[in-house]
């Protein structure tokens, strides 16, 4: 069992929904078990110049239904600096800081593990719209953006019926196209540009686009994830080659706000619960995931050396064929 009296809690990396409700269960599970919470703001910036809100319960009571997180965030370059971290372990030690939990994607995790450095026990939680994180089969955040992404394509398609266009939508996720491949089945695209599994074969796509006109098909869909293809290149190119009108969306950060919906408040308030579970049990250094639905955790350093999680092939399988 511990003996931790204090803790500090921060949100790093882009903002997600769900870290709220994150952030809510740690400061009722930690007052639950006779813990203080000081809330870092900034994220690990935050950590360096030390701004922090002390964290009560009506800090906290009615911060479920935001989106974005009321810590703020930042992607700290500093942090990246031994010199910085130990600044901010200082920071730590001075105001008798027993552990961290920092609530962020694949970039929080890794400063964590620098931090370990310092001998500062972190404990992380994944919040992040990517779905990046390996270790975990879910990510604080995806379901809100998944959802949102969703409602905006389905507006964009309204408009391409109308006009009898091709759509070709940009969504975010960096290097996962989980959001690409949810949003893009859900709105029953024609297809969807995944960076697991593109080829650089643009003719895929222009013939799939052909064949439906020779259908009789006059609006037409392309989901694309972010940073695999320029959206409007392949627009300009399906226009060249099927003579189709094409228009390009940029979804960006409508994707990232937002109220969060009731699963990423639910896996919010269990993981934040959860990381507090990992402290009064002795855990160090700790990543919360989730596996088969059940809340498990492992070592920060192990989960980062984990294979990255690559698309399941069952829903990906699926995509092609409902796609045809
Ligand atoms: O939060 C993840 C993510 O949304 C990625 O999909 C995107 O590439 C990135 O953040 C952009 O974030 P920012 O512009 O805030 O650095």
């Amino acid at each position: 069992m511990s003996n931790i009296k204090k803790i500090a809690v921060l949100t790093s990396g882009g903002d997600a929904p769900g870290m709220n409700s994150a952030i809510r269960a740690v400061v009722f599970s930690a007052f639950n078990a006779g813990i203080e919470v000081v809330g870092i703001l900034r994220g690990y910036e935050g950590l360096i110049d030390w701004e922090t809100k002390n964290l009560d319960l009506e800090d906290v009571r009615n911060i479920n239904n935001q989106g974005g997180t009321v810590l703020y965030t930042s992607r700290s370059e500093r942090f990246l600096q031994p010199a910085y971290r130990k600044q901010a372990a200082d920071n730590l030690r001075e105001n008798h800081i027993d552990a961290v939990v920092a609530i962020g994607g694949d970039g929080t995790l890794r400063g964590a593990i620098a931090f370990r450095e310092e001998g500062i026990n972190m404990i992380c939680i994944p919040g992040t719209i990517d779905r990046d994180v390996s270790c975990t089969e879910y990510t604080l955040g995806f379901d809100t953006a998944a959802n949102t992404a969703m409602e905006a394509i389905d507006r964009i398609r309204d408009s391409s019926v109308s006009h009898g266009r091709c759509s070709v939508v940009e969504v975010m996720g960096r290097k996962r196209g989980y959001i690409a491949l949810w949003a893009g089945m859900a709105t029953s695209a024609d297809a969807i540009v995944l960076p697991e599994k593109w080829d650089g074969n643009f003719d895929s796509i222009t013939d799939a686009i052909k064949r439906r006109h020779a259908d009789g098909r006059n609006s037409y869909l392309v989901v694309v994830a972010e940073g695999v293809i320029d959206a409007p290149e392949l627009a300009e190119m399906i226009r060249d080659k099927t003579g189709i009108e094409s228009r390009v969306s940029v979804l960006g950060y409508i994707q990232r706000g937002g109220q969060p919906t009731a699963k990423d408040r639910m896996y919010g308030s269990l993981m934040g619960a959860y990381a507090i579970e990992i402290l009064l049990h002795g855990g160090k250094n700790r990543i919360v995931a989730i596996k088969n639905d059940i809340l498990i955790d492992f070592d920060i350093t192990e989960a980062i050396t984990m294979e990255n999680n690559t698309l399941d092939s069952f829903q990906y399988e699926l995509s092609l064929t409902l796609s045809e």
